[in-house]
């Protein structure tokens, strides 16, 4: 074939899709203004309003009225918490006696996997894998659409700076670049393919916004900041999340800037489906377009649904302020009839482009439902992402990987024998089955099954009491190993579960020190949904685990750690304090007037008198069996304008015993500029997976959008100057070093 003609038929091709594209995308919304016409003023209200089921609650449940009859009326357009084909059936079925027939929208929080438990999402994020991440969001698809479930209310992609704020679980740390990244990622896998797949959910990007940066914090609190803050540091994982084509978002329950984000037309209007030109319907989250009353926002229910609807939230989740109010509001003139319409086409294009009006059974698949629960293929995934999980905080004297020849272990902590702790907060548990959880116990017993295992509790989460020391250290004393499982109990963290104190609870480091004054040596693992303070077992044990919550694998990745099988890559997405009074902290700060160039400038220190300024491990940290050397840094201009680019290379060799992957990073400072730039802002990052011995080049792009930034207009800008080009293993530990020059 001549080039002339391919060239031809690839521009047909582009073309025929292109035209397909435009036409589907005129369907659809022919589609939904067929249905608009057809509905009355009450049905239109009831489209926007979503109940929980009362198999499990996920928020404080209001009891009122008769679901199932609402449902039958076509008086409801989407329920939450509703588990398994069964159910969803038969709530579907209630639907299509309504008199237009309308599917209802199945809703779960499927965050990290639905029955294969994933890592939770800050423990994945600390993979710094977006294919592992991805893959596992599409796992959870799968499961959860085999389920009869049509959207999760995932990712949730707030940016979080202070670890004392229980959600810092369910996100994917500090940072909005990898932020973003994860949050691009998390919807691909969740939405597939595409809507119209039976084994994609629609994704839902929350909570918008500016959740994670609550005041003290303290779940709900409310969020003062200036908006260029707002706009660099924490809408970017948003923005990427609906660039990524996020069916839906959810607004957030704390005020911004004294507006709750829920009444906030700034953040829904003009941003969201203003500048971001997003098509999706935005959810409110549990109750709050109700508790703008509270915040002393609005009056009543009735001001509250005006309030609401207004600032474009589509949905009202649990709170039944539009299904009281919305008709009535209308029918004032007080909300203009387009605003309902609007809410309503959006919310009826997603249940068109899912499928349902065409069968709204198409979720409803006993046998898939079955086959999709008991897949193998997801367990071995599961496994795998969560060894790629795990950070390795300490390995003094490379005392890990454990040798496979070890005779006598001991494993000994509150945590060992657990089962569903495994799982962290925000799973979805199976009921009356936990038999396909695999416990920190059973997967030692499984990978070490000749040698000699010892187990003690110790003692518990939270125990005040040391009775079980004695037991404990005797076992410890009969190993050539001890390995330790501590930490908190799963629902310290997650929603709602902020804490004050951030150590590990209980006696629990005092266990530790027990075992360790026996001079065996001693492994730590320590299981939690946040960054914890440990500093004693950092100071004195030689070799840390950090493994969060690993989810139904968790046992056996750990062995795989432990005993080699796996080298750990993972790398902090968060910065760990060494105490609480260092909290909020992060990498990515302004260097102030006084920068602390050290922990003993007398004046010369935005710092504290009696603690240093640096995290206990910080942002991007985190060690492998093996050693990584950088070298030969080149770049390929010193000096470009802002349409150019930057090719950036280096050297990366595994200098040490073990094959294994290295996260290097990126980190650029604009020295100078019309507002103050951060002193490190991560830009790039690349896993490298190299054998011992084995070299290979790197290559980095940098190119406008790399050196961008919101100046005090809100613009998003480049300022001509000097540029610092840092590239090293963690945020702190700066490898190669270079500048160049932006000019006019
Ligand atoms: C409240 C939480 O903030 C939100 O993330 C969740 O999706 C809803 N409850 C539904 O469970």
């Amino acid at each position: 074939m001549s080039k002339r003609l391919k060239a031809f038929l690839l521009f047909f091709f582009v073309i025929a899709q292109f035209t397909n594209c435009e036409a589907q995308k005129k369907t659809i919304d022919q589609k939904v203004d067929s249905v608009l016409k057809l509905m009355t003023l009450e049905e239109k209200a009831g489209q926007l309003n979503q109940y929980s089921g009362d198999w499990i609650s996920t928020g404080p449940i209001t009891n009122d009225g008769d679901k199932q009859n609402q449902i039958r009326k076509g008086q409801l357009g989407s329920m939450l918490n509703i588990m398994g084909v069964k159910h969803t059936r038969q709530l579907q079925a209630m639907a299509m006696e309504s008199r237009l027939r309308i599917p209802l929208l199945f809703g779960q929080d499927v965050i990290h996997g639905y029955k294969t438990t994933f890592p939770i999402p800050l423990a994945e994020a600390a993979s710094w894998d977006l294919n592992a991440i991805e893959l596992s969001a599409r796992i959870a698809a799968t499961e959860a659409s085999a389920a009869g479930i049509h959207w999760t209310f995932a990712p949730m992609v707030d940016i979080a700076r202070d670890p004392r704020w229980g959600r810092v679980m369910e996100g994917a740390g500090e940072d909005p670049y990898l932020g973003s990244l994860i949050a691009k990622a998390r919807v691909k896998g969740f939405q597939g393919k595409g809507l119209g797949n039976t084994d994609a959910v629609m994704a839902c990007a929350k909570h918008f916004a500016a959740y994670g940066a609550a005041v003290g914090g303290r779940d709900y609190n409310s969020v003062d900041m200036s908006l260029r803050q707002l706009h660099e540091f924490y809408l970017p994982p948003f923005r990427a999340a609906a660039e990524a084509g996020a069916a839906t978002f959810m607004n957030s329950f704390n005020d911004l800037n004294g507006i709750p984000a829920t009444g906030n037309s700034y953040l829904q209007r003009d941003i969201l489906k203003g500048q971001w030109k997003f098509k999706g319907f935005v959810v409110s989250d549990w109750g709050s377009i109700g508790e703008m009353i509270r915040h002393g926002f609005v009056k009543n229910n009735y001001e509250a649904a005006l309030s609401a609807i207004r600032a474009g939230s589509d949905m009202d989740m649990e709170s039944r302020s539009y299904k009281d109010y919305l008709t009535k509001l209308v029918k004032e003139g007080k909300v203009p009839a387009s605003l309902v319409d609007d809410a309503v086409k959006r919310i009826l294009r997603k249940k068109i482009e899912l499928g349902l009006f065409d069968d709204p059974y198409r979720f409803c698949n006993d046998e898939r439902e079955k086959g999709a629960l008991n897949n193998p293929e997801h367990v071995k995934a599961a496994r795998e992402v969560a060894a790629k999980s795990i950070v390795l905080l300490k390995n003094g004297n490379n005392l890990l990987p454990l040798s496979k020849n070890t005779k006598k272990i001991a494993f000994i902590g509150p945590l060992v024998k657990e089962v569903k702790q495994n799982l962290g907060f925000w799973s979805i548990e199976m009921p009356d089955d936990s038999s396909y959880i695999v416990s920190q116990w059973q997967g030692l017993v499984k990978k070490m099954r000749s040698a000699d295992l010892l187990y003690a509790r110790g003692c518990g989460i939270e125990d005040t009491s040391r009775d079980g020391f004695a037991e404990a250290v005797a076992v410890a004393q009969k190993a050539d190993v001890v390995i330790m499982s501590i930490g908190e109990r799963r629902d310290m963290s997650g929603e709602a579960k902020s804490r004050s104190n951030i150590h590990l609870p209980g006696v629990q480091e005092e266990l530790v020190k027990a075992i360790h004054a026996t001079g065996k040596p001693v492994v730590v693992l320590i299981n939690a949904g946040r960054p914890l303070i440990f500093d004693w077992i950092t100071d004195n044990v030689p070799a840390i685990l950090y493994t969060w919550w690993l989810g139904s694998e968790a046992g056996n990745a750990i062995a795989d750690v432990l005993f080699g099988d796996y080298n750990p890559s993972a790398k902090l997405p968060m910065s760990f304090p060494r105490t609480e009074g260092q909290i909020p902290i992060y990498y990515n700060y302004f260097n102030t007037g006084r920068p602390a160039t050290s922990d003993n400038d007398r004046f010369y220190r935005s710092a504290y008198i009696d603690l240093s300024i640096h995290p206990k491990y910080e942002f991007g940290y985190g060690l492998s069996y093996t050693t990584f050397q950088y070298s030969d840094l080149q770049l390929s201009k010193r000096k470009i304008r802002a349409r150019e680019k930057i090719e950036v290379t280096m050297k990366l060799t595994n200098t040490g015993k073990y094959a294994g992957e290295e996260v290097v990073q990126l980190y650029l400072r604009d020295r100078v500029a019309t507002v103050v730039r951060p002193v490190k802002e991560l830009k790039d990052f690349q896993k490298v997976k190299l054998q011992p011995g084995e070299s290979k080049n790197i290559r980095f792009i940098i190119d406008k959008e790399k050196l961008s930034f919101y100046n005090d207009k809100l613009q998003w800008i480049t300022e001509p100057g000097d540029f610092d080009l840092m590239i090293g293993s963690s945020s702190a530990d700066i490898r190669l070093k270079d500048v160049f020059e932006l000019v006019k």
